[in-house]
């Protein structure tokens, strides 16, 4: 981890309580153990970081198994790469760190960092797993690590941006990047908002990739599950930020449905 004061970008030194470089600049950790790195200019971005209730909606959706299909597509796909033990990973938006949790049941030698724009989220992320490393940074600019550190780079829904991101995978690595698919929720969305239209976002990854790195390998993971009204309106506001009222309004009315959960999972490696 590099220092992200301008012109500086010595390697920081983590302790207890702090990391600081050789220059003297220093960032204290959180009681959870996180550091915050992002410079004052560096706050602004065009998409802030999820607020706390979201964040938590977001938990409580994977913990009720919403992200079990995702993360069981995710663990297969690592299989197949040959990665070593002591793996160098990077999740980008890491949220509340689920997916690097899993990860490393299966990969407990790897050197897990994870950043997001959210302390809230990172802050959680970071009392459940004192293992890996937590950091609040802007995705949007440049991240605080040295070109090439990592040969795993994980976008799951997190931040797209592909220079950023190729700059930061080792040459020979790997980028995997999961979007919601066509019919992720689609019921819920049918009943909420009218109808379930315009979700296709794949084709948006090899527009934003495509100049940096090409698609090995792409595949979908998709679910069916029973979610009661609870569940729904936390699926509903983990994933769509901009309900308005009248959607409100009847998400707190809704039966329980069976919904579709699915995502497109793409292994992207550097031209
Ligand atoms: C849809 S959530 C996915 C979280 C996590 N990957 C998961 O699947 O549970 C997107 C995450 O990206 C974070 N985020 C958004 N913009 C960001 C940025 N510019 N830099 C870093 N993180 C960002 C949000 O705070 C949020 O936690
Ligand atoms: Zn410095």
């Amino acid at each position: 981890v590099s220092c992200p004061v301008r012109q500086c970008g010595r390697t920081l030194a983590w302790s207890e309580r702090a990391l600081s470089c050789p220059r003297g600049h220093a960032f204290d950790r959180g009681r959870s153990g996180y550091v915050n790195l992002l410079l004052p200019q560096d706050r602004r971005s065009s998409t802030p970081g999820d607020p706390r209730e979201v964040v938590v909606a977001r938990r409580r959706s994977l913990e009720r198994g919403l992200g079990g299909a995702l993360r069981d597509a995710l663990l297969g796909r690592l299989g197949t790469l040959g990665l070593p033990a002591d793996v160098a990973m990077l999740d980008v938006g890491c949220g509340e760190g689920y997916f690097l949790r899993a990860i490393a049941d299966a990969w407990p030698d790897s050197d897990r960092v994870g950043v997001d724009l959210s302390t809230f989220a990172i802050d959680h992320a970071a009392a459940r797993d004192r293992a890996a490393r937590w950091i609040v940074a802007n995705a949007d600019r440049r991240l605080p690590f040295e070109t090439g550190t990592f040969a795993l780079v994980l976008s799951i829904t997190g931040p797209k941006q592909a220079s950023e991101l190729r700059r930061l995978l080792a040459d020979g690595g790997h980028l995997l990047v999961a979007v919601p698919a066509a019919d992720d929720l689609a019921e819920l969305r049918t009943a909420v908002l009218g109808d379930a239209r315009s979700l296709d976002r794949s084709g948006r990854i090899v527009e934003l990739f495509g100049e940096h790195f090409r698609v090995a390998e792409r595949s979908t993971a998709r679910a069916r599950l029973h979610l009661d009204r609870e569940a729904l309106r936390d699926a509903f506001a983990a994933s769509y930020r901009a309900a308005r009222s009248r959607a409100k309004e009847r998400l707190w009315a809704l039966p329980p449905l069976e919904v579709t959960v699915a995502h497109d999972l793409f292994d992207l490696v550097p031209r």
